[in-house]
């Protein structure tokens, strides 16, 4: 899969941006539960509504707690204001 080594190869080991923020703590935590949290700078503002999908069907699979409405709008709001710029 193409967008595995996009994430893979960019930004490996920076810290979040906004560390230590709300924002970047419940991203760190509920995106952090199955594999590490990604850098928001290794996708677009786009690929993230898109992955954010399908790490929801994700959570539903494997039954951890689906994000709340809350949850998920500032999580996407995270991730598009620190995205890559496309
Ligand atoms: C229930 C476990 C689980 C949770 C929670 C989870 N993910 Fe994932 N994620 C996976 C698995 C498994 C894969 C890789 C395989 C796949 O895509 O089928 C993956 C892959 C990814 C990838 C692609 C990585 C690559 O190398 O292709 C991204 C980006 C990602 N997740 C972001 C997120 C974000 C953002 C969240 C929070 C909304 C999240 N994940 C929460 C299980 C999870």
């Amino acid at each position: 899969m193409a967008l595995a080594l996009i994430v893979s190869g960019a930004g490996c080991n920076r810290p979040l941006p906004e560390q230590n923020s709300a924002a970047a703590r419940l991203y760190a935590n509920r995106c952090g539960q199955c594999h590490r949290a990604y850098n928001p700078g290794s996708l677009s503002a786009a690929m993230w509504q898109v992955q954010v999908e399908m790490m929801e069907a994700k959570m539903r699979q494997d039954h951890v707690p689906a994000l709340t409405y809350q949850e998920r709008d500032e999580i996407l709001r995270y991730l598009t204001r620190n995205a890559a710029r496309d």
